[in-house]
Formats: structure tokens, sequence, C-alpha cells
């Protein structure tokens, strides 16, 4: 794909690190623990290999990569054991090759639950599977594409290292420092509408 685009476009700019893969499971009910790899290598070795093909071309441009992570890249959630696992293998990724590079730009982008998207649909569950269409709510919290694009494109511009998005889920990174009992338990009432029914767990 990178050679193509060079081929096309005469050069990259950026590298848009979007694709990725979720889960809803509790991590004792997975029955298949091949979705750990599956979400790994989605989401982190994609990252890396499109990362290591672009290379020497962001480079020529001081171009920039931006990797579309999670908030989970900075805390863990219930059911996404896995996922949260994947982003922050992604983020330890990014952090050190934003060390190692003086002439290419990273952001790592952390959104709250976007509406809109399939991601929800395409998670895998306890056997591996896609769980498909579910009458799970988002939260009124979530955000819209739009919202989170225009927030992305203004971080490209100013070429910043992260954004969280919507702005509030910086505090993220604190309260797990300073109260990660208090966080823990704001994250569990916030999941509680949207945890699966106790009948439907085996
Ligand atoms: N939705 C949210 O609430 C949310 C919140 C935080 C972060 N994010 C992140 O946002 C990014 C986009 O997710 P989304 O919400 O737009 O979900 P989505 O609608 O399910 O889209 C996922 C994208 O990933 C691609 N993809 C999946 N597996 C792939 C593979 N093996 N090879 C190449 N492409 C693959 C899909 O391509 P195909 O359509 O061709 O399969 C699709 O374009 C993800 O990295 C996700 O972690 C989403």
């Amino acid at each position: 794909m990178v050679e193509k685009a060079v081929k096309q476009h005469g050069s990259i700019d950026y590298l848009i690190l979007n694709a990725g893969i979720s889960m809803w499971s509790r991590f004792e009910d997975v029955t298949d623990t091949s979705i750990f790899h599956k979400i790994m290598d989605v989401n982190y070795l994609g990252a890396v290999h499109c990362i290591h093909s672009a290379l020497p071309h962001l480079k020529k441009n001081r171009g920039s990569i931006v990797a579309i992570s999670s908030i989970q890249g900075k805390m863990g959630m219930p059911f996404h054991s896995g996922y949260a696992a994947s982003k922050h293998a992604l983020h330890g990724f990014l952090d050190s090759l934003r060390m190692e590079l003086n002439d290419v730009h990273i952001l790592t982008v952390m959104p709250h639950w976007i509406s809109g998207t399939s991601l929800r649909e395409n998670a895998l569950g306890t056997d591996g599977q896609k769980i498909g269409l579910s009458k799970r709510r988002h939260t009124k919290e979530s955000i819209s594409l739009d919202v989170c694009s225009k927030a992305i494109i203004k971080a490209m511009i100013r070429r910043k290292s992260e954004v969280a998005i919507p702005f509030k889920l910086n505090l993220v990174p604190w309260l797990k420092l300073i109260a990660p009992g208090f966080l823990r338990k704001l994250v569990l009432r916030k999941l509680k509408s949207q945890v699966p029914p106790p009948s439907s767990r085996p």
C-alpha cells in the first residue's frame, strides 16, 4: 500500500493509523483466547508494520503519524481487557518512537466512545465471534464523528503529541495517579448502563 501511494502521489505526508477492533467480554468468560492475538495483530502490530514501511517517506517530508488510539491506552476498562492492553502497547511503542525520531511528528488520539461507527458491532465476544448489533446503547456522553474529526485535524495542524477528546478525558491519567479507586468506581458506574444483563452471562 505504501509503495502504491508513493507511486501514485510521489510522497507520503500523513500516515493515519485508524484500523482497530474491540472486544466485549469479561476475561473469565472468554472461551477462545485467540481474540487477544487478533486484537494485538490489528491494533498494535498493524501500526508497527505500517509505520515501518512508511517511515522513510515520512522522514523525507517531515510528515506526521496519526494513531487513532483510545483513552483505554491510559487505563483499563471492564469487558475490554484485550483491547485496553493493545492500546497500552500502542502507546508504549509510539512514546518510544517519539524520542527516537526528531523529524517525524507523532500524534496519539484518545477519543471517548464515538457514536456512528461499527466498533461495537464488530467487537469480538466470548467465543471470538463479532457480537453484532446489540441493544447496548452508547451513553449520552459519547462523541460524534464530526466533533472527533475536527479535534483530530486541529491537533494535527498544531503538531500536538496527544489529544484526548473531549478535553475532560485529560483528567484520567491524573485521577489514576492520585485517586485510582475513585477512577475505577467512576468507570464502573458509567459502564453500568452498557453492561450485558447477568442472564446473558454463562
Ligand atoms: N468507536 C469508538 O467508540 C472508539 C473510541 C475510541 C477509539 N476508537 C478507535 O477508532 C478507530 C476506528 O474505529 P471505528 O470506531 O471507526 O470502528 P469501525 O467502524 O469498526 O471501523 C474499524 C476500521 O478498522 C478497519 N479494520 C479492522 N480490522 C482490520 C484489518 N485486519 N486490516 C485492515 N483494516 C482493518 C476496518 O476496515 P473494514 O471496514 O475494511 O473492515 C474499519 O475501517 C479504532 O482504532 C478504534 O480503536 C473508536
